[in-house]
């Protein structure tokens, strides 16, 4: 069995005929690592996690998930792929009038799981995520972090083996940003490898895991600084 989830080479985008957003780029993504993926806003971070949840066909390259060539492949295995991989957008997107915890559920409702056993999972990992006191309540009643815990929540509970998060400490304070980064580590613990989008210097600072920059076009992998002791 392969150790990669995500192999992408000479990966190159453009949209219409603007300028390419990004080209030539090629790394790997490892079950059970953890990444960042930084650079400034307009780098193409959110055009890249598209590509890696086949929410867009890049113009040039390859790229493969869990061992397949995504542009080879039968259009069928797309939902397939699509399952293993859980995504924090970076606007949420949870429903609005689903209570939160049928929002949670929802992933494991539509691949035919009970009412009773997906609220039972969902319970659970909404306590997981402190917002046990919120089970009932609508997502425009909740405020930016606990929209941003639920969204969490909601892409966890199928324990996808990648999980993709854009910019999710983007509305929250720097407190919360810690804990939901920490939330973030706990699963990739449970052997979830994770990407996250973030330009979050304080968080980047915080937490020393590889970091793959996009500038300027090109992506660039950064060494890892030597904390001191
Ligand atoms: N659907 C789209 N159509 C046309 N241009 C787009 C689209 N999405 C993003 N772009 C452009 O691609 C570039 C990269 O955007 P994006 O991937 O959102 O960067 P980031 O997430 O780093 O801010 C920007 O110049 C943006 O305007
Ligand atoms: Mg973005």
């Amino acid at each position: 069995m392969s150790n990669m989830i995500a192999e992408l080479l000479g990966v190159g985008h453009q949209y219409q005929d603007g300028p390419e957003v990004f080209k030539g780029v090629s790394f790997n993504i490892e079950k059970g690592s953890f990444r960042f993926l930084t650079g400034l806003s307009g780098s193409g971070k959110s055009s890249l996690l598209k590509v890696l949840y086949l929410g867009l066909k890049p113009r040039w390259g390859s790229v493969k998930l869990f061992g397949e060539d995504t542009f080879k492949m039968k259009p069928t295995l797309v939902p397939l792929l699509r399952q293993k991989i859980g995504v924090v957008f970076q606007e949420f997107n949870l429903l609005d009038h689903l209570t939160v915890i049928d929002n949670v559920s929802l992933p494991l409702r539509v691949r035919g799981v009970d009412e009773k056993r997906s609220h039972k999972h969902a319970g659970e990992l909404l306590n997981w995520v402190g917002l046990g006191d919120c089970l009932k309540a609508y997502p425009p009643s909740l405020s930016g972090g606990q929209k941003q815990r639920a969204a969490i929540a909601r892409a966890i509970i199928t324990r996808p083996q990648l999980l993709l998060a854009d910019e999710p400490t983007g509305n929250v304070d720097d407190e919360m940003a810690t804990k939901l980064l920490c939330l973030f580590e706990e699963l990739n613990k449970t052997g979830t490898a994770v990407l996250i989008a973030t330009h979050n210097q304080r968080i980047l600072k915080k937490f020393p895991y590889l970091q793959l920059t996009l500038k300027d076009g090109t992506l660039l992998q950064q060494q890892l600084e030597k904390k001191a002791s």
